[in-house]
């Protein structure tokens, strides 16, 4: 289109996204010698990574026995059976080595006395089989996402890896279901680009705005999972949706589960500590589909704190400031500011937030995106690729351990970049884009600037916002999801009389909102209609209409379809309950005890 003449550029690779997973995978292809270009639509040190608090989990055994074949059974039964255990096993091994490469890389790790790098328990985290209580999530306080960024961002620097700041991915470029490159709008110059490349790279993070009260940052709008089901590829796995057991009450910011692992623990309204009904082994550390689940119960039932009776209280008072400064000062500064509350003298409230998606863009261990085709319910689809919370691999199933995402994020950052150079060549020539390319992207982007309706994406927003928060929660029915999906398709439908009103091409934050919108309604139906489809309760999806977990029928993946129009259309892939060697048993799936 002629008022919107675009930049070309050609790489070997383009990755999208510049948080942990980006930037992993940013890194190693730089390091390679492929030419690589990064585009994000914020800094990368204030990419949503930057947030998580806790840790990275990895059997290293510096503060007690360790293993990663614990940490692998720990896997698969916090994913309620459906995590690939070939996928998990992968990951487990990997995680020490992929450890002591960011202490190397200069990622400055809390020490114990010895020297060594500090380890806490997280939920769900065992040793044998679950007998004991593992420290296994290895931290920089509680500012861990954010020491990772900034070494990931310096690492990419020192290997000449080219950013792209500030840049919106608008829309892939496919040809013969073949990805080709991005299309992205440069935000501060109102320019169009067109990224020509052998492999994209989706690092685009979480859609955890779909929701109203959500932990994530308001980036996290799926700008990945958009372009994927625009470009008419399945999702998977989207009903499965985790909420955090401590957000701050009011304001969805994060309370670290390392504030649990450093002894914290919850209480309803008459002081009891309630998770020792719940969970009897695990208490507060259960998983956080457990802890969720049961802080909801107390509240439904009338034992929820407040006034209004409807949070939970999270104590810290007891550990004293010494501990508080030294391993939790990130959050004491969190809770003073969103709660008006010193953690050191009273409690903080807390309720289950919105916190992670574990569904995504179906990928393999390489970080290749897969998709059914001709029989083969996993395809590679050439040219595209996804890591981190955008994909799912899925080694977190229906339900992640906490700390295992960080640990996603670096070692299939690092294993899609080692799959890139282990099969291009610098340099190698790009057959020509076809004369259309890019052209969806762009009249798009003309459509929504241009919008004159009734309805100011703001008000759309909150309205998908709301009907995700109220019908798509903790607990489900069968008829809450489908009054959802009605509520949710009226809103959908309604996007088209969407009005925005800056025309302009620059830093018009009016335009990019209504772009991520589209993105979220596209994911906001997906989860619910996934939600509603599944009819069993798995790890985070709980069904009250279905309480049992149903592995006759329902041990298998979602793929889901969503049209421009909302239509919904289901697939499924199976799981891999084999691993990828013989040095761990697969683990059959079994009842789950807490
Ligand atoms: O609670 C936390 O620190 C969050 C960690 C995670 O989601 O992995």
């Amino acid at each position: 289109m002629s008022e919107y003449p675009f930049v070309d550029h050609t790489y070997d690779v383009v990755v999208v996204g510049a948080g942990g997973a980006g930037l992993r995978a940013t890194m190693g292809l730089a390091e390679a010698g492929l030419s690589t270009a990064c585009l994000t639509k914020v800094f990368p040190t204030r990419s949503h990574t930057v947030a998580a608090q806790g840790g990275i989990s990895a059997a290293l055994g510096n503060m007690g026995e360790d293993d990663w074949r614990f940490h692998f059974y720990d896997t698969i039964k916090g994913s309620d059976w459906l995590g690939d255990q070939d996928a998990i096993e992968f990951m487990c091994k990997e995680a020490p080595a992929a450890i002591l490469e960011l202490e190397h890389y200069g990622l400055p790790f809390s020490r114990t006395a010895q020297g060594r790098i500090y380890q806490r328990p997280f939920g769900g985290m065992t040793t044998h089989y679950g007998k004991g209580i593992a420290q296994r999530t290895c931290a920089a306080a509680d500012r861990t996402g954010h020491a990772m960024l900034h070494t990931l961002y310096q690492q990419s620097l020192k290997h000449s890896a080219t950013f792209f700041i500030e840049y919106f991915a608008i829309d892939l470029i496919m040809e013969n279901g073949e990805c080709r490159g991005v299309v992205a709008l440069d935000m501060a110059e109102g320019t169009l680009h067109r990224f020509r490349a052998h492999q994209v790279i989706l690092a685009t993070g979480g859609y955890g705005r779909a929701y109203f009260s959500c932990t994530s940052a308001h980036t996290c709008t799926g700008d990945g999972g958009g372009m994927v089901l625009r470009a008419g590829l399945p999702l998977s796995d989207m009903e499965f949706v985790q909420f955090h057991p401590t957000g701050i009450y009011g304001s969805g910011c994060l309370i670290t589960e390392g504030s649990r692992g450093e002894g914290g623990y919850l209480t309803n309204s008459k002081g009891e500590r309630f998770m020792e009904r719940y969970a009897p082994n695990a208490k507060d550390l259960a998983s956080r589909d457990v802890v969720s689940r049961s802080m909801t119960v107390e509240i439904r039932e009338g034992r929820g704190v407040g006034a209004l009776k409807d949070h939970i209280h999270l104590h810290l008072e007891h550990l004293g400031p010494e501990v508080i400064h030294k391993r939790l000062p990130g959050i004491a500064e969190t809770a003073r500011i969103f709660a008006g509350v010193d953690v050191t003298k009273a409690p903080i409230p807390v309720l289950p937030t919105v916190h992670y998606n574990m569904g995504g863009i179906p990928c393999n261990v390489h970080g290749q995106v897969i998709a059914p085709r001709n029989g083969d319910p996993e395809a590679v689809v050439p040219g595209l690729m996804a890591v981190g919370e955008a994909g799912c691999v899925s080694v977190h199933g229906a339900n992640r351990l906490g700390s295992n995402s960080l640990l996603d994020l670096v070692v299939f950052g690092r294993a899609a970049a080692k799959h890139c150079a282990d099969t291009l060549k610098t340099g190698t020539g790009h057959r020509p884009l076809p004369k259309d390319a890019g052209d969806l992207a762009v009249s798009r982007l003309d459509r929504y600037r241009n919008a004159k309706g009734s309805r100011p994406t703001a008000e759309v927003r909150l309205e998908m916002q709301r009907v995700m928060q109220n019908h798509a929660a903790v607990f489900r029915t069968g008829e809450v999801l489908r009054e959802g999906m009605g509520r949710l398709a009226q809103t959908f439908a309604s996007f088209s009389d969407v009005r925005i009103s800056d025309r302009s091409l620059v830093f018009n934050t009016d335009l990019l909102e209504t772009l991520e919108l589209d993105n979220l309604l596209l994911q906001a139906t997906a989860t619910i209609h996934s939600a509603e489809n599944r009819k069993e309760s798995r790890g985070a999806h709980a069904r009250e209409d279905f309480s049992d977990r149903d592995d006759a029928s329902w041990l298998k993946h979602t793929l889901v379809w969503v049209d421009s129009s909302g239509r919904v259309r289901f697939d499924y892939r199976p799981v891999h309950l084999n691993t990828l060697t013989n040095e761990v048993e697969p683990v059959a799936p079994k009842a789950r005890t807490y």
